[in-house]
């Protein structure tokens, strides 16, 4: 797979496809292979350069002067433009303030007086489909992120249920120019008219997390250009993401009924299964970096100007730093993942998005013994790590 670098490229290169289709479906052998190769590969299909390892991931997302995100972390430069200035996409000052602000509403003692909503709502769905053949995704996974937190990011009426939509077709977007992303371009300028021109003051729910973003920038903590980007930061992740989640949590629990057994003996191992699943099945596969300045990893020279894509899924899946990586261990509790990144962009939704899963998997492990899979169809999906479609029956 690896080749000999030209002179003006140090370190190893690699024309192996992680975009392709089949890579996207079964991403862990061409993860290996690009560990394998050396701390960061040149992707000569895309040129950029793939960080897989650990501590190789880890030390980018965490050295912002080396590797900013103002130049983006998408894999395109059109996209790098789209969402320049919002939270994900901002250094420095900018990036704290408008962070302090999307944050607010996330932290746990904001999510506190949630917590006995959600987890009613969660006790509901498993009641609503235990014993029924059913999709997970749509019927179990779904149920949180659209009734609860589409109504807290409080969105106008009209067009909030293409959220789901916009919020697919906006992570297709952050891959490289292949086809998936130029088919998804189109649903995004939906999503970029409806943040500027509907989501505004005025349209927004009362009391809601948008909302929350324009009085802010009212009271001069952030510049009032800077909400329509804003919108996206809650538009974008805080679905997708913790569906996926969930979908995959079903899904290996499945396969692995004796760690389903272990949760249900000891539900107090939950938060620890919580970590477990978004380390072998991270939802967000990948960002990048651009390269500030000249930066040596491990005797590879990465240029100035140049991208780094940083794969979470990869590095979680590292053997040089997790014992057995591939093996689902409920009782393993890596709280050093990286599938909700780290350093200064480390996700600002983390807590709702463990509050959501926990309060699913407690409901589940009250009252389910087996989860029995009929079909699954995985995502095929740039970035994204999950099902479209999982048809199970929940067993009491
Ligand atoms: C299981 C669910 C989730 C996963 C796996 C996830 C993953 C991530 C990752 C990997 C990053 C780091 C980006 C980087 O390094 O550049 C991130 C950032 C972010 N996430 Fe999440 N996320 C989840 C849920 C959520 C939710 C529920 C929300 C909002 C309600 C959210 C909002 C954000 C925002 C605004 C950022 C940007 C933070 C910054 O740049 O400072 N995420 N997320």
């Amino acid at each position: 797979m690896t080749t000999t670098p030209p002179a003006a490229l140090s370190g190893p290169r690699s024309q192996f496809d992680v975009y392709a289709d089949d890579a996207l479906l079964d991403p862990w052998p061409g993860y290996r292979e690009l560990r394998d190769a050396g701390p960061v590969v040149h992707l000569d299909r895309y040129g950029m350069y793939a960080a897989t390892r650990y501590d190789t991931v880890d030390h980018i997302l965490r050295s912002p002067e080396a590797f900013p995100s103002g130049e983006g972390v998408m894999m395109n430069d059109e996209m790098n433009t789209v969402l320049r200035g919002n939270t994900l996409c901002s250094d420095g000052a900018a990036h704290d303030a408008s962070r302090r602000i999307v944050i607010r509403p996330l932290r746990p003692p904001a999510l506190r007086p949630l917590q006995d909503r959600i987890r009613a709502e969660a006790v509901q769905v498993v009641d609503r489909t235990v014993g029924r053949r059913v999709d997970a995704v749509t019927e179990i996974a779904q149920h949180l992120p659209v009734t609860v937190v589409s109504n807290l990011v409080g969105l106008p009426e009209e067009g909030r249920e293409r959220m789901l939509v916009w919020a697919s077709e906006m992570f297709s977007c952050f891959g490289p120019m292949n086809d998936r992303t130029r088919r998804s371009f189109g649903v995004l300028g939906e999503m970029m008219e409806y943040a500027t021109t509907q989501a505004v003051p005025g349209r927004l729910k009362p009391g809601s997390w948008a909302e929350a973003v324009y009085d802010a920038a009212a009271r001069g903590e952030v510049e009032a250009d800077k909400c329509p980007v804003m919108m996206i930061d809650y538009m974008g992740p805080s679905l997708d993401t913790t569906i996926f989640a969930v979908s995959s949590a079903i899904w290996l629990f499945a396969h692995h009924p004796d760690q389903w057994d272990a949760v249900r003996e000891d539900t107090s191992l939950i938060p620890s299964a919580i970590n477990e699943v978004l380390r072998l099945e991270a939802p967000i596969q990948d960002f990048s970096r651009s390269v500030a300045t000249d930066h040596e990893i491990d005797g590879v020279v990465l240029p100035a100007g140049s991208r780094v894509i940083t794969f979470y899924g990869a590095a979680n899946r590292d053997e040089r730093h997790y014992p057995d990586p591939d093996r689902f261990d409920v009782r393993r509790n890596p709280t050093d993942h990286l599938g909700f990144g780290a350093g200064p962009h480390q996700c600002v939704g983390m807590n709702l998005a463990r509050l959501e899963m926990r309060a699913l998997l407690e409901a589940l492990a009250a009252r389910v013994t087996r989860f029995e899979v009929h079909h699954e169809e995985r995502a095929l999906h740039n970035i994204l790590r999950g099902f479209t479609r999982l048809e199970v029956t929940a067993h009491t």
